[in-house]
């Protein structure tokens, strides 16, 4: 089936919905990111500039292409303003509320039923957040990226309860379109990429708090004993603490389980402010971007 998308929405120009924008345009989609937040469509131009900088700079493509891929992307900063696209993905604060309210909207802006509501949360119920699109539910779907984007080859397709299979195999389509590999879960939360990897951050937490090694030594263990590319803590920190709290208190209510309580050292340091590679420093301190 094929994904029949010319001109993608993006929601949201942070890590993820950047990152998103700029595969897109890097595999000729039109692309269209909405913002609102002061600054973070410059910021996120020059993160497009750095890493298309980096990927020509290893070629892996053109430097036509990348130049093309950005003349590809454009920025509005009102909702009302990203008009025209076939397909939309959300990539939003992780706040159900924040989602819902924005996918109702942009179920109004666009009656079609044929142009699909992405959501790339990355643990929250997809079948809740499709509730917002009223009677067109069934095109809602979850299309989980990974970070870095441009790198990661996964896009994790969750359909919730209502997504129509018709949905799902365009989800499938315009991922592997966009250069990646989807692979199918169901919607429980934390899906299988965050259900099976923040427990084990979360557990890395428990093992420093314990004081059974310190963070050089847990990360250093994991990475030269299990090929793990980053060790669990510096993995958190380039997530974002605050992220990983979220996502645990999602898996502990959504699973109705306690073994998915946040560990208290990793709620302490969120609390401090300590929130990983986003404030300078978290597990770990790093320079000022
Ligand atoms: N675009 C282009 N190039 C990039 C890039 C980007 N966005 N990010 C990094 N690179 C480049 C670097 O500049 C570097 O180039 P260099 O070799 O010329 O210096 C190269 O990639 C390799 O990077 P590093 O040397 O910094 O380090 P690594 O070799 O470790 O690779 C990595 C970086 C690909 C991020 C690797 O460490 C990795 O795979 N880490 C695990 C990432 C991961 O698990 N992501 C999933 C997080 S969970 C998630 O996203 C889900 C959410 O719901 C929480």
């Amino acid at each position: 089936m094929s994904h029949n998308v010319k001109t993608l929405g993006v929601l949201g120009a942070g890590q993820m919905g950047g990152g998103i924008a700029q595969v897109a345009a890097m595999a000729g989609l039109s692309v269209k990111v909405f913002d609102s937040f002061p600054g973070s469509i410059e910021r996120c131009k020059g993160v497009h500039a750095k890493s298309l900088g980096k990927l020509v700079e290893k070629g892996k493509i053109s430097k036509d292409a990348a130049d093309a891929a950005v003349g590809r992307i454009g920025f509005v900063d009102k909702l009302e303003n990203l008009a025209g696209c076939d397909w939309v993905v959300e990539a939003v604060v992780e706040d159900v509320k924040v989602k819902k309210d924005l996918l109702g909207k942009l179920a109004a802006m666009y009656p079609d039923e044929g142009v699909v509501l992405a959501t790339n949360t990355s643990s929250i119920s997809i079948t809740e957040l499709a509730t917002a699109a009223g009677k067109t539910a069934g095109r809602v779907v979850g299309m989980h990226f990974f970070n870095p984007v441009p790198l990661m080859q996964l896009v994790e397709v969750i359909p919730g309860l209502q997504t129509s299979a018709g949905v799902v195999e365009r989800t499938m389509a315009l991922a592997t379109a966009m250069g990646k590999t989807p692979l199918r879960a169901n919607d429980r939360a934390g899906f299988i990429s965050n259900r099976v990897l923040m427990p084990m951050i979360n557990e890395a937490f428990y093992a420093w708090m314990e004081g059974v090694a310190e963070p050089e030594a847990i990360d250093g263990i994991m990475k030269l004993g299990c090929n793990f590319p980053m060790g669990p803590l510096r993995l958190a920190d380039f997530i974002g603490l605050d992220t990983c709290v979220h996502i645990m208190n999602v898996l502990a209510e959504g699973l109705n389980n306690d073994r998915y309580r946040a560990c208290p050292l990793l709620k302490q340091l969120v609390i401090a402010g300590r929130l990983g590679d986003k404030s300078g420093r978290g597990v770990f301190e790093y320079p000022v971007k």
